[in-house]
C-alpha cells in the first residue's frame, strides 16, 4: 500500500499529491511515469512522475479529475493509501545539451513538462517554455515554470494571460526569430499535432509524450499501441516520448475515443 503524504489543490480540479514510494523516488527520471490502481477493482491509470524527493522517499503526481478513477483519487485524503503504484515505467527523456529548447505545454501537460525542462536546464540548455490554457485560472505551476525557464510565454483562449489564442501562435513567433535546436510538446492530442505540423516546416526535431489507454504497462497487453512512422510501438515500453513528425495522430485520437461511452457510464455511477 502507498500512503498519500500530502495533498494540495493547484487549480480547478487539479491536484498534486506526494506519495510515499521510496523505490520509485530513488529511481524515477524525467519523462517516466507510474501506473496507479486505487483498490482491487480499480482501473489502471498512468500518470507522469512530476517530481521526486529521494531523501524522503516521496513521488509527486499531478492529475486532473477527468474520469472515475481520478475523481476517486481526488476523494482520498492525506494518510489514505493507494493499493498499487507501479513504476518507474517507460524510457526517460534523453537529457543532454542541445542548445535552445522550446517546450510547449497544454493544460495538465504542464506537470509533465516541468521535470523535463528542469533537467534540460541543469544540462545547460536555454529553455523557452510556452504554456496554453483556456484561461489564466487554469494555468498551473507558474512559479516553478518561471524558475526553470529562461523565457516563459503564455497563450489563453480568452486572453486573460499572455496572447489571446493558441500556443501555436506563440510558437510560430518564437521559431521565426530564434534558432531552436529541439522542441517538446506535451498536452492534448490536437495541440501536439498542431505543434508537430508547425515545427515540421522548419525541420525542428520535436518530441511528444503520448498518454494512450494503458493496462499492464509492460508491453504485454497491447492496449497502448500507437503507429510511429508506420511501425507499431507500445507507449509503455517504447515511449512515452516519440518523434512528433512520425506519429499517426488520427489513429491515436480515435483509439482514445474507444471507451468514452463506458467512461461516462462509470463516472455517472460514481457520482450518483
Ligand atoms: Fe499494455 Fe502498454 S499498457 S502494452
Amino acid at each position: 500500500m502507498y500512503k498519500i503524504i500530502s495533498k494540495k489543490e493547484i487549480g480547478p480540479k487539479v491536484r498534486t499529491y506526494e506519495i510515499c514510494a521510496p523505490e520509485i523516488a530513488r529511481n524515477a527520471k524525467a519523462g517516466q511515469f507510474v501506473i496507479f490502481r486505487i483498490d482491487d477493482k480499480g482501473e489502471r491509470v498512468p500518470l507522469t512522475v512530476a517530481g521526486t524527493d529521494p531523501q524522503k522517499g516521496l513521488v509527486r503526481i499531478i492529475f486532473q479529475e477527468v474520469g472515475k478513477s481520478t475523481m476517486q483519487l481526488a476523494s482520498l485524503c492525506e494518510g489514505d493509501c493507494i493499493k498499487d503504484f507501479a513504476g518507474p515505467l517507460g524510457r526517460p527523456t534523453e537529457i543532454k545539451k542541445y542548445g535552445t529548447v522550446v517546450a510547449v505545454a497544454g493544460g495538465v501537460g504542464t506537470a509533465e513538462v516541468l521535470p523535463v525542462i528542469k533537467e534540460l536546464k541543469q544540462a545547460g540548455n536555454r529553455i523557452i517554455t510556452v504554456v496554453g490554457a483556456r484561461c489564466k485560472d487554469l494555468i498551473i505551476l507558474e512559479d516553478e515554470l518561471k524558475r526553470e525557464s529562461d523565457l516563459l510565454l503564455f497563450a489563453t483562449n480568452d486572453g486573460t494571460l499572455g496572447i489571446k489564442g493558441f500556443v501555436t501562435a506563440v510558437l510560430k513567433d518564437v521559431i521565426s526569430r530564434e534558432k531552436i535546436d529541439i522542441a517538446y510538446a506535451i498536452g492534448p492530442v490536437p495541440m501536439m499535432k498542431a505543434v508537430a505540423e508547425l515545427t515540421m516546416l522548419k525541420r525542428i526535431k520535436t518530441l511528444v509524450s503520448l498518454s494512450p489507454i494503458m493496462l499492464d504497462g509492460t508491453g504485454m497487453c497491447g492496449a497502448c499501441r500507437v503507429s510511429i512512422g508506420g511501425k507499431m510501438k507500445f507507449v509503455c515500453v517504447d515511449g512515452p516520448e516519440f518523434d512528433a513528425h512520425y506519429v499517426n495522430w488520427e489513429e491515436l485520437a480515435s483509439r482514445l475515443e474507444l471507451f468514452k461511452n463506458l467512461e461516462k457510464i462509470s463516472v455517472d455511477k460514481f457520482k450518483y
